[in-house]
């Protein structure tokens, strides 16, 4: 069983990372971020409060729309600083709060958000499952959760270059052979939570888009009224 990724890891790779992220990263991962923005305004089509968690530098901040007010947290202070200088450069007026914040242990009431969206995140975190759970519980029933990830190919040459890669990858912050059955699976055992779509996006669909919804008139804590079937 692979194991599982440190906070302490991550936030020493990516203060590392926060001075070069927009450089290195900034393109490769734009179609990602342009498709989970779409998904996330259509799914509040007249305006609503969006949390990005690992937002990061904040590269995404300019491309949602203003009528949409967002909620930026990342655990990495770095990265997070770099957002907080793009709000006040772009004059970015619907960026309600940046925050350091696991994004496990999100300080947030329930029911809070019309959107959760995570680019690129969840693959990062050492517990995604929990973090979903987070996720679900600050999120209004009939809102979505949004993902852009990474996921770990099933079979073949990828798989096996994943996983003989993924000890150096860990360093560099990432999990490259996450596999996707992990998140199916958390869909599937939590009460309240279905899974709507899981769109493949280039680069030769090696990442997903994937959207999660709440149903609707159900408690607000969907990951606290977990049940495991079968
Ligand atoms: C690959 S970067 C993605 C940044 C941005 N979302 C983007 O699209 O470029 C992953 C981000 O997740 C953050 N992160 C990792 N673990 C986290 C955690 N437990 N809680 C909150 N943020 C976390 C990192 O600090 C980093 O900024």
């Amino acid at each position: 069983m692979q194991s599982e990724i440190d906070k302490q890891t991550m936030a020493k790779a990516y203060a590392r990372w926060a001075p070069v992220y927009d450089l290195v990263f900034g393109a490769v991962f734009e179609r990602g971020r342009t498709a989970s923005i779409e998904a996330a305004e259509q799914a509040c089509p007249s305006g609503g409060r969006i949390l990005d968690v690992g937002v990061g530098t904040g590269i995404s901040l300019p491309d949602y729309s203003r009528s949409n007010r967002v909620v930026g947290v990342d655990y990495s202070e770095p990265m997070l600083r770099k957002a907080q200088e793009r709000v006040v450069e772009q004059k970015l007026e619907n960026i309600e709060t940046l925050a350091v914040m696991d994004a496990k242990h999100l300080g947030f009431p329930d029911a809070f958000f019309d959107v959760v969206v995570a680019q690129y995140v969840i693959t990062a975190v050492p517990e995604p499952e929990a973090t979903l759970d987070e996720f679900a519980r600050v999120l209004k029933p009939g809102g979505e959760i949004v993902l852009v990830n990474h996921i770990g190919a099933e079979t073949g040459l990828r798989r096996a270059f994943e996983q003989w890669f993924s000890p150096v990858a860990r360093r560099l912050g990432w999990r490259p052979e996450f596999p996707w059955a992990r998140l199916a699976q958390w869909a599937e055992r939590t009460e309240g939570v279905h899974l709507i779509e899981r769109r493949p996006m280039p680069p030769l669909g090696h990442f997903s888009l994937i959207r999660f919804g709440k149903t609707l008139g159900v408690a607000a804590t969907a990951g606290a009224s977990r049940a495991v079937r079968g």
